[in-house]
């Protein structure tokens, strides 16, 4: 009897702080690819895992301790993330989206290895937000749902989110203060490979159901998965799911306040239209792994949302991230940072999709004001590290592709138009070319006046 007093004393006073609070936060992490045989005496050219005897020519170079740009995590990455989210724990996390792909692709060790290597990973979380829920949901290179990847993860969840976890790897948890519900896709059942499963049947007819009894319920919505929709990734959906996807999000677009996702190793986001109307959002968060399939690298990201509790409007996040090649140059800790505010960095009033879709026009390569924005975005997109790889005005134009055309067709369509617009305008380096014609144009103007 005591100890159900003490209880029911708690929650009265926790939900009664709740409805005054207004502003939370929530971390999203993703895409850790833990490598548990990463190790800084390894080789890049074998995953920076220990070259055996034969292999060894000795001249690779050193790998650090937390992590390199050509290879999955080390333990020692993950961890220093974990603390460094401990240490930001602001009184008003309210819980953790934690986006797949938990272990390197090629960690291909038995199940049992991969099993044990995600409870660590799980372990690890529960002990950096003992006090809160994570909302796990499943990458391209996580297991099938099962009965025990379900028992990991069943302090998470209630019994009725791990049912249909256990059957498909979807579930949906309603935040019970604010009138917000999250909803947990398994977004593997959207590839090919799955088009006809079961699982993926009951899912679109659960997505549905889901969100008709929310729009009932007046929820706002959060939706959550691995892979967004669109066509740049590999591993995405395919074009049926994905324009079923579409076609849903367009007619519960007034319920829906955000759409989270990782899978890519990048920061970058997406904008959902409906008769070129912008109606909703989806926001992509970078990888802990700084190494990017097929090629490619950015520094390690985390990502703290802030948002209002009653009405689940996102208000703004923090991006966090570690400057690798410096963390591993320091002899003590990794020194994780904010890098920066998304409201402030790219100077928007709201996160909405009129206030996205209009960030995206001005990525558009064309005036020096455009290119500066869209040098800011990609410093974003690989978390301000220095990619090697220049992109030109072709790989700009993509970018604002698959920014605003999700739908397959749409975005080959703007692909191309750009290819043809390109190489219509000349033979020069086509991002140069427009730059080069404005600053000429200035030039003149500013000789003249
Ligand atoms: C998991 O953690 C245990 C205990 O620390 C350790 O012995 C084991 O090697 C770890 N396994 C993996 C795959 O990380
Ligand atoms: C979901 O609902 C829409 C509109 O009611 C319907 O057109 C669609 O077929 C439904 N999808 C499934 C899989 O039930
Ligand atoms: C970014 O947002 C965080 C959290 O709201 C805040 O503490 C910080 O002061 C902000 N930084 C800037 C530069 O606006």
């Amino acid at each position: 009897m005591k100890t159900a007093n003490l209880v029911l004393t708690f929650t009265c006073v926790v939900s009664f702080t709740g409805t005054h609070a207004k502003t939370g936060y929530f971390w999203h992490i993703t895409d850790f690819h833990y490598d548990p045989l990463y190790t800084s005496q390894g080789d890049t050219r074998r995953h920076c895992r220990r070259a055996d005897e034969r292999g060894s020519s000795g001249h690779h170079r050193a790998v650090g301790r937390y992590g390199d740009y050509s290879c999955d995590s080390s333990l020692d990455l993950i961890e220093s993330a974990a603390r460094y989210m401990r240490t930001r724990h602001s009184e008003n996390v309210e819980f953790v989206l934690w986006t797949g792909d938990i272990i390197a692709a090629r960690y291909n060790a038995n199940e049992d290895d991969r099993y044990q290597a995600i409870r660590n990973m799980t372990d690890l979380l529960s002990r950096t937000f003992s006090s809160h829920f994570v909302f796990p949901v499943l990458g391209h290179l996580d297991p099938a749902p099962s009965e025990s990847l379900t028992n990991l993860w069943m302090h998470w969840l209630p019994l009725e989110a791990l049912q249909t976890f256990k059957y498909g790897g979807y579930y949906t948890i309603e935040q019970k203060q604010s009138k917000l519900r999250i909803v947990a896709l398994n977004t593997n059942l959207f590839s090919m490979r799955e088009s006809n499963s079961p699982q993926t049947r009951s899912q679109w007819l659960w997505l549905n159901t889901t969100l008709d009894k929310a729009t009932e319920n007046k929820e706002m919505v959060y939706i959550v998965g691995h892979a967004a929709p669109g066509s740049d990734s590999r591993h995405g959906y395919d074009s049926a799911s994905n324009a079923n996807y579409l076609r849903t999000i367009r007619r519960h677009a007034r319920i829906i306040a955000g759409q989270f996702f990782g899978h890519l190793h990048a920061d970058t986001f997406r904008v959902i239209y409906d008769n070129d109307r912008p109606v909703s959002w989806a926001l992509l968060a970078p990888s802990v792994s700084p190494h990017r399939d097929p090629s490619g690298s950015s520094n390690p990201g985390l990502r703290l949302y802030k948002f209002d509790t009653n009405t689940g409007k996102v208000l703004d996040y923090t991006q966090y991230y570690l400057d690798l090649a410096t963390a591993n140059r320091n002899v003590g800790a990794a020194e994780w940072t904010a890098e920066y505010n998304l409201t402030q960095y790219y100077g928007l009033h709201e996160v909405s999709p009129i206030s996205l879709h209009n960030l995206a026009d001005k990525l558009r390569i064309g005036t020096p004001y455009e290119t500066t924005m869209f040098n800011k975005y990609l410093r974003a997109y690989n978390a301000r590290h220095d990619s090697s790889d220049a992109c030109d005005g072709a790989c700009a134009h993509q970018h604002f592709c698959a920014i605003t055309c999700l739908e397959h067709l749409a975005y080959r369509q703007c692909v191309e138009a750009a290819a043809s617009a390109l190489a219509a305008a000349g033979k020069s380096s086509p991002l140069v070319a427009p730059l080069m014609n404005t600053l000429v144009i200035l030039f003149i103007v500013v000789m003249f006046v």
